[in-house]
């Protein structure tokens, strides 16, 4: 994207393990250093259907049924970032999807320790952003 092209933007999930650990504020506050923008935020249980519709593209694998008991189980925090390629920049703070995995310094390798537990959902392209932000944010379509 050039300089001149609107600032992207993402959705993210802080998950319920994040809320009830009490790590809210460690995630938000890593965002807010890179030099991101919260353009939109809410606490919220998601309900079953709103799982379904998210993760769209998991619900026929073997992991979705308890991925979907964990992600309804407890509040989490819906945000829309924006700034300068923050598809990408998130998924950079975020690291790989398993937290023993994740490399030191981002957020799921220094505080996760699991494949499913962990910790943030970020949008993976533009178009999965959109279509997040429509299903979370409808107001900002
Ligand atoms: P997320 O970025 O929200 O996208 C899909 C989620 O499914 C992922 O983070 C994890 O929480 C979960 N997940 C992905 N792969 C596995 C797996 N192999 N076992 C358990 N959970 C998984």
């Amino acid at each position: 994207m050039s300089s001149n092209s609107p600032d992207e933007r993402s959705l993210v999930l802080i998950k319920p393990d994040a809320v009830r650990r009490g790590l809210v504020g460690e995630v938000l506050s890593r965002f807010e250093r890179k030099g991101l923008r919260i353009d939109a935020m809410v606490h919220r249980t998601m309900d079953a259907a709103l799982a379904d519709a998210h993760y769209a593209e998991h619900v026929d694998k073997a992991f979705y049924p308890p991925l979907k008991d964990f992600m309804t189980g407890g509040p989490l925090v819906a945000l829309v970032l924006s700034g300068d390629q923050v598809i990408d920049v998130v998924r950079g703070l975020v690291g790989a999807t398993d937290g023993r995995r994740a490399a030191a310094g981002t957020i799921r390798g220094d505080l996760s320790l699991s494949n499913r537990e962990n910790l943030v959902h970020a949008s993976d392209s533009t178009d999965s952003a959109k279509r997040e932000i429509g299903l979370w944010f409808p107001e900002l379509g």
